[in-house]
């Protein structure tokens, strides 16, 4: 018998945390939710139940996705989902994993404008999480969400389930909306440098969501543009960008002629969106 198996839960949970330890910054965090994900059950589950025998069926499968986790693929894709404003997000490798940076952008929005109906679009939705977001929290707006990736539209699809005022555009940018009727534009785009050396670290992700040309700003020019025609008078663009991109970006929209330029801090302080009107 492998003197791997049995193990108690708990034991292998401990073990696979110090194996963690060398790629990941909550090695335990990691270890529970995979673990939590295989047997179909919560961290508190867990720590409930930690004194009984893992089935050496279930060790075993364990030891496989810690194997995926070792190898440095991202906790979100073993599992399938990750969580954004509360909610749990389906997740695949077409589509970005939605960070905890990007609430800011619902956090602006939702105080921006009131309950009362607007459209809004949600440029490269990726997995649907600020274009879901929004249409449960405000019921009365439509969001439209659009991406060139048929893949990630399709789980935006699958994560705006039951909700009626969300539609998909498989577009790229503005080019299949109308000039003059958006009222709002919201957007994380790609906006890594495309030689930035970050990029090897986050290899697993969609390399069209991550990155956007020698200075990283191709996506921020053509939606700052084509942007500016698509709103009404009065409407708002919301973007999120790189910590050291705001000057460029404060440039870029006053060349367009927005006003009312809003410069945004993360909550660790960090340069990371902007918000501007037509
Ligand atoms: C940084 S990800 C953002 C995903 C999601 N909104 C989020 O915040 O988690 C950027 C998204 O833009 C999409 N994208 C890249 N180029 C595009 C284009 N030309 N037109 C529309 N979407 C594009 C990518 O497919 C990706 O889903």
């Amino acid at each position: 018998m492998n003197d791997r198996l049995d193990l108690q839960i708990s034991q292998v949970i401990a073990r696979a945390s110090d194996q963690l330890r060398a790629i990941s910054d909550s090695p335990q965090l990691d270890s529970q939710l995979l673990m939590g994900d295989l047997l179909g059950q919560s961290r508190e589950w867990l720590y409930a139940h930690g004194e009984e025998p893992l089935s050496d069926d279930n060790h075993l499968a364990f030891l496989a996705l810690l194997e995926r986790r070792l190898s440095g693929e991202p906790l979100a894709y073993i599992i399938g989902h990750r969580e954004f404003w509360g909610d749990s997000f389906r997740v695949s490798p077409d589509t970005l994993i939605p960070r905890p940076e990007t609430e800011l952008l619902i956090e602006c929005l939702l105080a921006a404008r009131d309950r009362s109906p607007i459209l809004v679009a949600d440029l490269g939705t990726g997995s649907g999480a600020i274009t879901a977001t929004l249409a449960r929290e405000r019921p009365a707006w439509h969001l439209v969400g659009v991406d060139m990736s048929l893949p990630a539209i399709r789980v935006a699809r699958c994560n705006s389930q039951g909700l009626g005022n969300v539609s998909w555009v498989h577009s790229s940018w503005c080019r299949a909306i109308r000039p003059g009727s958006l009222d709002v534009i919201v957007s994380n785009p790609p906006y890594i440098r495309e030689n930035d050396p970050h990029l090897q670290s986050l290899g697993f992700e969609p390399r069209s969501a991550l990155s956007a040309g020698p200075d990283g700003l191709d996506a921020i020019r053509v939606i700052v543009t084509e942007g500016y025609d698509c709103l009404v008078r009065g409407g708002l663009l919301l973007m999120e960008h790189g910590y050291d991109q705001r000057q460029q970006v404060c440039d870029l929209l006053t060349q367009r002629g927005y006003q009312n330029i809003q410069c945004l801090d993360d909550l660790a302080g960090q340069p990371r969106a902007i918000m501007a009107s037509r």
